[in-house]
Formats: structure tokens, C-alpha cells, sequence
């Protein structure tokens, strides 16, 4: 799928973002190997550890329709903001169980140009490609 699409499916995602404490809405959206698309958005909690960012829901939705041999081709991160948002630390681990060295990360706002790095060159020498992953 184009880029521009799989960011239209995380800007749309990002519109249901749950974020009354932090008012930033996030929206996700993965394209599987098989291409099949799944989104996730954020949603807070006010017990702050309990709320659970959009890459990570965009993964458990994908894992729950698709089950656990998602492979990640590609995902797009959307905010409404003027700069770019890359994926958290949390969410980076969560990925790289899905990601092989070419998922690729692509990140989109209304201010900036979109950008799209290697998941490898957003988090060298994850655990998980360094063959620890089961
Ligand atoms: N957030 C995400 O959903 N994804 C990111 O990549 C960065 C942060 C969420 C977590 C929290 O709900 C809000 O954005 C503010 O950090």
C-alpha cells in the first residue's frame, strides 16, 4: 500500500484517540506481509501507566484478528501536530517482536515533512534482531 494511504488510515485512527490527560491524539496504522491493514490510538487512563499508546493497540488488533504470525511490513505514526512523533520506547520494544530489518517506520504530521527510516535504524541492536526473539 502507498504511504499516503496507510497515513490517511492513521490520521482516521487517531481521531479516536482516548486522551483527555495529555490531549495529544496518536493514530497507528500497520501493513502485514500479506497486506492485510490494522490501526490502533491511544487511550489514557488516569492511572497514567495503564494508558496504552497507539502502536501497541494498532499490534494487539492486528494479533487478535490475525493471530501471532503477524510480520510487519510497514507502519505509520500520525499526529496533528506540527512536528513529527516517533515511536515511544515501549512501543519500539513492542514492535521489534512483529518488525524484521526491513519493517519499515514512516511518521506523519499537519507541519512536517513526512520521514521513513529502516525499523533497524529506529532501534539498533533491539534484542530482537539480534536473535534472543523466540
Ligand atoms: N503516544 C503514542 O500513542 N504513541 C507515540 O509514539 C508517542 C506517545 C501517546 C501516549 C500518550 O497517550 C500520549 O501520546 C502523550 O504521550
Amino acid at each position: 500500500m502507498e504511504h499516503s494511504l496507510l497515513i490517511e488510515k492513521a490520521k482516521e485512527a487517531s481521531t479516536h484517540s482516548y486522551s483527555p490527560y495529555s490531549e495529544f491524539k496518536v493514530g497507528a496504522a500497520l501493513e502485514d506481509e500479506n497486506g492485510n491493514v490494522f490501526t490502533g490510538c491511544n487511550v489514557e487512563n488516569l492511572s497514567f501507566p495503564a494508558g496504552v499508546c497507539a502502536e501497541t493497540n494498532a499490534i494487539s488488533n492486528a494479533v487478535s484478528v490475525i493471530g501471532p504470525s503477524l510480520k510487519i511490513k510497514k507502519i505509520a505514526v500520525y499526529t496533528p501536530t506540527e512536528s513529527l512523533t516517533t515511536p515511544c520506547g515501549v512501543c519500539r520494544q513492542v514492535i521489534s517482536e512483529f518488525a524484521s530489518n526491513a519493517t519499515l517506520i514512516v511518521c506523519s504530521s499537519e507541519g512536517s515533512a513526512t520521514t521513513e527510516m529502516l525499523f533497524s535504524e529506529l532501534f539498533p541492536s533491539s534484542p530482537a534482531m539480534e536473535g534472543v526473539k523466540k
